[in-house]
């Protein structure tokens, strides 16, 4: 079994990562997180791109290091092509290119959202790599999918959202408790210690397998308005109620979802992926549907979750056993369907 060395890049939105994998397996995964974006409260476009710029070389110094491997072993580099903001992907595709100009070895593009969800397919002991055909599940700061995954390149969008991504639902409530950014894990946190049936929010009514996380956040501005107009201490006093009845609607819309989608499919094998895959709650209720419902589910590891360039090595390394490698002249897709 002949040893195929990948070098992948990842740059779409604020992390700066690469990975080196030797077939399937990850060799080295450093990804640098800009912590630039956590005074402003969200990423900031220009400044993420800026950092890209000045992490991208050391970061893929550390990855070959770390991996114990020299340029010169290098089979094929591999990076995010989209979607993702423009300025931070061409930073990743502008050196993917250079690079695999300067080693003469084969450039393969990568979807993000593909990546997401082909992830489950890196070796490592402690995932199962799920069996086709699959529901993949994408939730994020910048994503909300729902996927049929047929084969490693034959997946078909069932669902998504029409406004904002999981990831921020999760961050912009947390940001009106007051909470810093990203809010996500702070939110699941306080939530452990509070009564999900605390508050009552009104789940969004949207039709068919899309989702919709906007009108969430509105109801829980007024609501919290409402409330500390009567006392103005109303939030420190219920952080943990509010948090965990926050979280309980997000996954109520996040399960209804997943349900209808089993349901129309017959698929009951069922494989998440991206940041808000770290989330307790949805850990315990993916568990929990295991036995009250007969599913099958997959969730990776934490590192294989949030964005990261093992993710995108392993893309590549796929492409690379099919031939599927693209030219110079390819370009970054801000918007890059699956
Ligand atoms: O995959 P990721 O690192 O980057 C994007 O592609 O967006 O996801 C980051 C998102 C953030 O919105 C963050 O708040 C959320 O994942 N997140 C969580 C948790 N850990 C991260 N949300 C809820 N509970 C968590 N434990
Ligand atoms: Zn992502």
């Amino acid at each position: 079994n002949k040893k195929n060395y990948i070098l992948a890049i990842e740059s779409s939105c604020d992390d700066t990562s690469a990975a080196v994998l030797c077939n399937t397996k990850v060799l080295s995964n450093v990804v640098a997180t800009q912590e630039i974006h956590k005074q402003y409260g969200g990423v900031v476009p220009e400044l993420a791109s800026r950092a890209h710029q000045q992490n991208i070389v050391p970061v893929v110094h550390q990855a070959l290091a770390k991996a114990n491997i020299d340029k010169k072993q290098l089979s094929a580099i591999a990076f995010t092509r989209g979607p993702g903001l423009m300025g931070s992907l061409l930073v990743g595709a502008s050196f993917a290119k250079s690079l695999s100009l300067g080693l003469n070895i084969p450039l393969i593009e990568v979807n993000h959202m593909e990546a997401h969800i082909l992830a489950h397919f890196i070796d490592d002991e402690s995932m199962t790599a799920p069996e086709f055909p699959f529901l993949g599940m994408t939730i994020s700061g910048g994503h909300t999918q729902i996927v049929k995954v047929s084969n490693y390149f034959d997946m078909e969008v069932l669902g998504e959202t029409l406004d904002d991504a999981v990831g921020e639902a999760f961050d912009k409530s947390a940001k009106l408790m007051g909470l810093p950014y990203p809010g996500g894990p702070l939110v699941d946190k306080n939530a452990q210690l509070g009564n999900p049936r605390a508050f009552d929010f009104p789940k969004p009514k949207v039709d068919g397998l899309n989702f919709s996380f906007s009108g969430l956040k509105t109801s829980i501005l007024y609501f919290l308005q409402r409330e500390t107009k009567k006392n103005p201490d109303f939030i420190v006093e219920n952080i943990n109620d509010i948090c965990a009845s926050v979280q309980y609607t997000i996954l109520e819309i996040l399960m209804d979802k997943l349900k209808l989608a089993v349901k129309q499919t017959g698929i009951q094998q069922v494989a998440i992926g991206g940041g808000v895959a770290a989330n307790s709650g949805i850990r315990a209720r993916l568990k929990e549907a295991e036995e009250t419902l007969g599913w099958k589910t997959y969730i990776p590891k934490f590192q294989y979750c949030t964005d990261n360039a093992a993710m995108i090595g392993i893309v590549g390394y796929l492409k690379f056993l099919e031939g599927q490698f693209t030219d110079q002249s390819i370009g970054a897709k801000a918007r890059y369907a699956i």
